[in-house]
């Protein structure tokens, strides 16, 4: 696995000045009685890891492999995943999704600039943005739950799923170039494996990474829960948003003919 920081431990690097070293974040960092277990733990399990990203790495190798896509980013939270899909596809116009479903995800489709519209349709675990291939799949967690098709479908790790690390999500895409705008997307642009003060940022990104504490914590409770699960929400367990005033000025406009 690759040294984040493209130094080796300890190491100085001589035209910044000799205070610059080497810091795999937070290990080392933080006395040990202020660190969070999960790197330890999950080191106990049997993973082996030299920095701390390794372990974000890890956790999104494991569930590409686990839902069946070729890639998997890791973000801070499913509503943020769908968010980073629909900038990345430079989603404008209408997009349809079922009236009954948890309410950040139509906000995302006004912060992303869009119209919002809600139909009345069945779904459970995953459910389409129409007309984009985006899956909001917070509510499915069970072995192959990859819809496939070039599709990206987003996993939500919330307090209620499957897989409860509190916050969290992953993003499955079967494009390598859709995973690399995705990992910068969701980390200021940065490129990880390159020395900091060296980056030149690869865009104007966003700030919604997963902390290595929270991807140890997702493959100590994947390691725990079955694999094959139920989904945990679906149509007839979220109420009808379509009658809230709050998305009423962002509803496409009824005219009977496209405008
Ligand atoms: C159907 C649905 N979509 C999206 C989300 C948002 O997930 P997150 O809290 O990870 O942003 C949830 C979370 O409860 C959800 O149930």
């Amino acid at each position: 696995m690759g040294n984040y920081q493209g130094l080796k431990k300890e190491e100085t690097r001589n035209e910044y000045g000799k205070d610059i070293h080497y810091t795999s974040w937070p290990v080392g960092k933080i006395p040990k009685e202020f660190q969070r277990p999960e790197l330890d733990q999950v080191r106990e399990l049997g993973y082996d890891w030299d920095d701390p990203r390794d372990v974000v790495d890890m956790f999104e190798d494991k569930v590409a492999k686990f839902a069946g896509s070729k890639y998997a980013c890791s973000v801070d939270c499913c509503s943020n995943g769908l968010f980073l899909a629909m900038k990345y596809l430079n989603a404008e116009g209408t997009i349809t999704i079922p009236k009954r479903t948890y309410a950040s995800p139509p906000m995302q489709i006004i912060h992303a600039g869009c119209k919002l519209k809600f139909e009345d349709r069945e779904w459970s675990g995953v459910y389409k943005l129409e007309p984009y291939n985006i899956w909001d799949g917070a509510t499915a967690w069970t072995k192959g739950m990859y819809v496939g098709d070039d599709a990206i479908q987003v996993v939500s790790f919330q307090i209620k799923k499957r897989i409860p690390i509190g916050r969290g999500g992953m993003i499955l895409t079967d494009s390598k170039e859709t995973y690399d705008w995705l990992k910068y997307a969701t980390y200021d642009g940065r490129n990880l494996r390159e020395y900091y003060m060296d980056d030149e940022f690869a865009m104007i990104g966003w700030h919604m990474y997963m902390t290595p504490e929270d991807a140890a914590r997702g493959i100590i409770l994947m390691d725990s829960v079955p694999e094959v699960n139920e989904d945990t929400g679906g149509s007839s367990t979220y109420s009808d948003l379509s009658d809230r005033e709050v998305f009423k000025p962002h509803l496409e406009k009824e005219t009977g003919f496209k405008v």
